[in-house]
């Protein structure tokens, strides 16, 4: 092969993988081999410098720096969007679309807006010549060494290309490298970009294009400009397929819709999306598919009557903290809500945002009387971003931590290192009794459907509600007699009430609102101790232990439960030792609630009968997988080695229950002789 078929055949190979890379997203090769590559092309052009084309992928490094950008004259201008901000806006806009064609419904491609610059690229024969911002539409500046250094952009185009054509889409830097680039600014004292949109604009007009080289921008493919010599297709989609033909990106997130209705639809789709995609986009595009319709509606102003960008609403707005209440939680935790003054912020209006904590306060430094920055994104709850403090009025004043309770007046406290105060009156309190009342019944715990806040908060009221063992005790008469409450729903709740007496240890106490205990703590619990008298007991001989002065002398009973650290293990104690609430659970039972023995276990398997005890790190299995497949075979997983444990199964790095296991003559098995019972008993 002569040099300059290598080279030839170098550049190919180049041009495929950045296309697969870029375009199909389904890369063959490793960034390391496509470097190999790469190097080898620019050691050859070195040696033979008359081998170097325009096109070259070396040639991406870009030129010499320039002292100017020159101006580039777009022959079609390059237009804005006319923008409508609500979904009567862009109802009317479709109204006026099909009045003035004559037609019933319309087809729109279905775009994301991307939030970066627009620009143009022109290909002669196949060749990118020349490449141009936006400027103000009808000239703009000469970036042609700068786009060349972003990969996603094709040097040539693949395939049979017209003698001019031009591809009008957005630069644009996605989140990671613009994290990344944030990061680095720190790090060096630099002053940070503030958002991706700025960082692409900066970046892409740099004099020097290999400042620009540095920078992970990306491109993609949104319209056809000037054309020689090409017969377009007849809707803008099939346009778009031949730029992707062509080699260039064109986003996967574009659609065809038919109608107003999809247009709205696939605007919710893809402000859902939004926070999941790797860049920034602003709204979406809607575009009129077929060019003959584009050509009949034309443009007014700068703007076409065939394209509305639909922007998705601020998130981000400013308004004024009027207050600072505090809300009791069903652990009694009061959490801080600012009562601001209404605004109008990501599609609704927000009076109320949370502050979290007492230090998220001190750490924002919130005072009464601020201006402030609120954020409501999506269907999360409003928060408090940042205080405008150039803005503080001199009336501004501190937020106060009550030392009463706000709904029940009882004494509050802060422990050391908790970020909340609390209400002491525990379920004595209303709002802590309504909190956990409410988590009682929730679907996950007991799930007894038909019981709302609502209805809750009378039977408090009412003082028929005292405990969540109360609940058992109402009857479909008195039921009855509430607000909104017929005899149906009374008896219907009643029977929902019933059959929730059936649960699982897990749920039961899940249901319980042990602090601390969620879910899945609440099932390690459970299968840890196997039943409730085993937990209470292990919780009470633990309780003295609670405030040991060296950590690992803590809760060690609790503390054999995998995940179950000397917090929650505290917690857990302290929970079983307050008489109201052993009281409250032998209510319960007595009320009939009640739970299979722990799931019997198989009586057949390999394993049948066995006792394991589960030390180390396994390899490539977690502990809670490994005594899954213990259990699935007939053996059964404990916490502790005793003399009734039969095996000790130990990874890595095994703990104290090594010892334990040698002392105790129990046998220590690894992971492979594990298996390898298993496969015996399946012989
Ligand atoms: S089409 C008339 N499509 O929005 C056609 N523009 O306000 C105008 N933009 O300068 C361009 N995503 O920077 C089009 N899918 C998209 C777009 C898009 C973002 C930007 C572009 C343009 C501005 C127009």
């Amino acid at each position: 092969m002569t040099p300059a078929q290598r080279a030839a055949e170098l550049r190919r190979q180049l041009e495929e993988h950045n296309y697969r890379y870029y375009v199909l997203d389904a890369p063959v090769i490793s960034d390391a081999e496509y470097d190999r590559l790469f190097d080898e092309l620019k050691r050859l052009e070195e040696r033979h410098p008359e081998l170097r084309t325009p096109d070259s992928p070396t040639q991406r490094v870009g030129g010499a720096p320039r002292a100017e950008f020159k101006p580039v004259r777009h022959r079609v201008p390059m237009l804005s969007l006319r923008k409508c901000n609500d979904e009567g806006e862009l109802r009317d806009f479709d109204r006026r679309v099909r009045e003035t064609l004559g037609r019933q419904t319309i087809d729109y491609t279905a775009e994301p807006k991307f939030d970066g610059l627009a620009v143009a690229l022109i290909y002669e024969h196949g060749v990118l010549t020349t490449g141009a911002t936006r400027g103000d539409g009808e000239t703009g500046e000469d970036v042609t060494e700068n786009l060349k250094t972003i990969r996603a952009i094709p040097l040539r185009l693949r395939g049979e290309a017209p003698p001019l054509v031009e591809i009008r889409g957005e630069v644009y830097l996605p989140l990671a490298g613009f994290r990344r680039w944030q990061e680095e600014a720190e790090a060096r004292g630099e002053k940070p970009p503030v958002n991706p949109r700025n960082a692409a604009a900066g970046s892409l007009r740099q004099l020097d294009p290999a400042i620009t080289a540095r920078r992970p921008l990306a491109f993609s493919a949104y319209e056809v400009g000037e054309s020689r010599g090409w017969q377009a297709p007849a809707r803008h989609s099939q346009a778009l397929e031949q730029i992707r033909r062509w080699g260039l990106p064109v986003s996967p997130l574009i659609e065809l819709v038919r109608g107003v209705e999809a247009c709205l639809d696939y605007f919710a789709r893809m402000q859902r999306r939004r926070a999941q995609l790797p860049f920034d986009i602003d709204g979406v595009v809607f575009k009129l598919d077929e060019f003959a319709a584009r050509a009949e509606l034309g443009a007014v102003s700068r703007e076409p009557r065939w394209a509305v960008a639909y922007k998705f609403p601020a998130e981000e707005a400013e308004t004024v903290v009027e207050n600072v209440e505090f809300q009791v939680s069903r652990t009694g935790a009061l959490n801080p809500v600012a009562r601001l003054k209404p605004v109008f912020v990501g599609g609704a209006t927000v009076s109320n945002a949370t502050l979290h904590n007492l230090d998220e306060i001190a750490r924002k430094d919130v005072r009464i009387g601020d201006h402030v920055i609120v954020r409501r994104a999506g269907d999360v709850i409003p928060e408090l971003v940042r205080v405008l403090a150039e803005k503080r009025p001199r009336h501004a004043r501190a937020v106060q931590v009550p030392r009463q309770c706000p709904v029940c007046g009882a004494r509050v406290e802060r422990e050391e290192g908790e970020v909340n105060a609390r209400c002491t009156n525990g379920l004595s309190c209303p709002a802590q009794l309504l909190g956990a009342l409410a988590h009682f019944v929730s679907r996950r715990a007991m799930d007894i459907d038909g019981l709302g806040e609502k209805l809750l908060t009378q039977l408090i009221e009412r003082g028929w509600v005292k405990s969540a063992a109360d609940l058992y005790a109402l009857t479909a008469e008195r039921l009855a007699g509430l607000e909104r409450m017929g005899e149906k729903s009374a008896a219907k709740l009643v029977a929902a009430l019933e059959a929730s007496k059936q649960t699982t240890l897990e749920r039961f106490l899940y249901a319980l609102g042990i602090p601390e205990v969620g879910e899945a703590t609440a099932r390690d619990l459970a299968r840890h101790f196997g039943d409730l008298d085993s937990l209470i007991a292990a919780a009470r001989a633990d309780a003295a232990t609670a405030h040991a002065e060296r950590e690992k002398d803590r809760c060690p009973r609790l503390r054999e439960v995998p995940e179950v650290g000397p917090v929650v293990a505290a917690r857990i104690a302290h929970f079983f030792t307050e008489p109201r609430n052993l009281e409250v659970i032998a209510r319960l039972r007595e009320a009939g609630v009640r739970w299979p023995q722990a799931a019997p276990r198989a009586a057949s398997g390999a394993l049948a009968g066995k006792s394991f005890v589960i030390t180390g790190t396994l390899p490539g299995v977690s502990r809670d997988e490994a005594s899954a497949l213990i259990e699935a075979h007939g053996g059964k997983v404990t916490g502790s080695v005793s003399s009734k444990t039969d095996y000790l199964l130990a990874g890595e790095a095994p703990g104290s229950k090594l010892a334990k296991a040698e002392q105790l003559n129990v046998p220590v098995i690894g992971w492979d002789e594990l298996q390898k019972m298993l496969d015996r008993g399946s012989e």
